[in-house]
């Protein structure tokens, strides 16, 4: 029970899935849902970075992409056995149909979507996306290609916001709306 909200299910309070391409906000209107909530908030890729002491991109760079996906699945059935969480996933958890199943599962399963255009603005100055540092690679072009390959993947997941036009404040309380309406029932 989530003190104060009347927010319950059998087995414990759901955890609520932030899933999106990058640059969706998934991480910083995450944290502001969580805060809302009273919930605890983790970031797939910080647990995975911190657990590797590697950063994500070291990771992809040393151990490859699969190796990174292996540990990312196995994160995700850690964290869907458990409850209570804000949990913002990586990018490419959509690439595993087995995530979101067993997401859905136990938690509330949101998608934030972002237009090509705004994920490039979002994402053009950070450097720890090894998808996008590749030598010899127009970023803007890789992202296109990257979002347009898994478009049919977050627009299967019912529950979904766009959030190309939104500030963080915006998306986090419309996080929380749709968590509670879909708890509340
Ligand atoms: C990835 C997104 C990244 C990170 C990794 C792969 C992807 O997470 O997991 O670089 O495949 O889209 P963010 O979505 O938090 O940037």
């Amino acid at each position: 029970m989530l003190a104060g909200s009347g927010i319950c299910y059998i087995g414990g309070v759901k955890n609520l899935v932030l899933v999106g391409f990058m640059g969706s906000g998934k991480t910083d209107a995450g944290k502001l849902a969580s805060a809302r909530l009273g919930m605890k908030f983790v970031d797939m890729d910080g647990i995975i970075e911190q657990r590797h002491g590697q950063t994500i991109s070291q990771i992809f760079e040393t151990k490859g992409e699969a190796y990174f996906r292996q540990q990312e699945r196995a994160l995700v059935r850690e964290l869907a056995a458990g409850d209570g969480r804000v949990i913002a996933t990586g990018g490419g958890v959509v690439l595993d149909a087995n995530n979101l199943r067993d997401f859905g599962r136990t938690g509330v399963v949101i998608c934030c979507w972002v237009d090509a255009g705004v994920a490039h603005e979002r994402t053009k100055h950070a450097k720890h996306r090894p998808l996008l540092e590749e030598a010899d690679v127009d970023r803007r072009a890789r992202l296109e290609s990257l979002l347009r390959d898994r478009e049919l993947l977050y627009k299967a997941i019912p529950l979904r916001i766009d959030t190309s036009a939104m500030t963080v404040e915006q998306q986090a309380g419309e996080i929380v709306r749709i968590y509670k309406q879909q708890t509340e029932l």
